[in-house]
């Protein structure tokens, strides 16, 4: 197959075309650099993909509609992964504009070239954070109309303008919705990556609200699996792929401490209004439907995490800080 992965310099991006590479599939990126977090470590992840034959790189965005259908033009794609986003929840108070255009615009540009020229296979990347304050576990049946944060409004307008092309075109959309990723060359804005970096630097760490928020921590090669098996379904589909093991953040803290040896300094913060207290995701769906399971725990997943910092420890360390 010949996959269109936008978004291929981020953390889940780029672990997907990997993945894509890796099974002989041939994988057309497009990124548009942009400095929400250093792209230092964009381009850090793409020199990761350079090696493998059969990928393009295209830096650009997808904002941009003629940019979006000259990619289309120049290339006949089988399928595109949309994983192109704006993905900070507390950033999205502060702009947006920059998520509406993304989000939406930016998805609704590659649908417009989907149904033009005849690419049937969309996957849409989204995100639990729509499922705000209902009832644990979360599941795909339940209302998501009333997201905390901009971010996961923009996600659901998403969500549901792919209805739109499915039910019009008869385009194959699924969409997998994910919990707090974590793993090698994680975002930089996320709580796993600034912990360790942080308590390695003998920095004090942000915990905002009591520490005792639970999230379903999932292993960045989880989710790159979980992502491309959606190309084999058909229809219009919702599949959580979370880590169905919940687990406090504090824990995690202990984890990353142990896998450093030092301790952690902590700067308790306010819980900001647009986070949520837990996630505890309901993956029957992704079992029946991808056969699909999360496979690496959390204790081996920050090993991983601790030791991927310390072999990058001096390049990573020189990284803007994030937001
Ligand atoms: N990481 C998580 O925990 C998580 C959780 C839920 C959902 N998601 C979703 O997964 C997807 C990937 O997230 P990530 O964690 O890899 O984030 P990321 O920021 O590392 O990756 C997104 C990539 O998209 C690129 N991009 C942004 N706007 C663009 C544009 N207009 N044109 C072209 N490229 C653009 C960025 O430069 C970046 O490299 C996003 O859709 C995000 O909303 C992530």
């Amino acid at each position: 197959m010949k996959v269109l992965v936008t978004g291929v310099a981020g953390f889940i991006g780029s672990k997907v075309a990997e993945g894509l590479l890796k099974r002989g599939d041939s994988v057309v990126g497009i990124d548009d650099l942009n400095d929400y977090y250093d792209p230092r470590l964009k381009r850090w992840r793409l020199k990761q993909l350079e090696g493998f034959q059969g990928f393009t790189f295209v830096e650009g965005d997808i904002v941009n509609y003629d940019t979006v259908k000259s990619l289309f033009e120049a290339h006949n794609f089988d399928a595109c992964i949309n994983l192109a986003a704006r993905a900070g929840v507390r950033y999205s108070v502060k702009d947006p504009w920059v998520y509406l255009d993304t989000n939406v615009k930016g998805t609704i540009n590659l649908l417009e070239c989907c149904k033009d020229r005849g690419v049937n296979r969309f996957v849409l990347a989204s995100t639990s954070s729509l499922y705000g304050f209902n009832e644990m576990p979360f599941s795909e049946s339940q209302r998501t109309d009333t997201p905390l944060a901009p971010y996961g409004a923009t996600k659901k307008a998403a969500e549901a303008v792919c209805y739109s092309y499915h039910y019009l075109y008869g385009l194959d959309i699924i969409i997998p919705r994910y919990f707090t990723v974590y793993g090698p060359a994680g975002r930089p804005d996320m709580s796993i990556f600034k912990f360790i970096k942080n308590i390695d630097r003998g920095k004090p760490i942000p915990v905002f609200g009591d520490g005792k928020q639970k999230r379903d921590f999932t292993y960045i090669d989880d989710i790159a699996d979980g992502t491309i098996r959606c190309l084999d379904q058909k229809g219009y589909e919702i599949i959580n792929l979370g880590n169905d093991n919940s687990v406090v953040l504090m824990y995690v803290i202990n984890l990353i401490e142990e896998a450093l040896g030092k301790k952690a300094q902590i700067n308790w913060l306010e819980r900001h209004p647009a986070d949520v207290e837990a996630t505890w995701a309901d993956i029957t769906k992704a079992r029946t439907l991808l056969g699909w399971e999360p496979k690496v725990r959390i204790e081996e997943g920050i090993k991983r995490t601790v030791n991927w910092y310390k072999e990058n420890r001096d390049f990573l360390i020189s990284l803007k800080e994030a937001e």
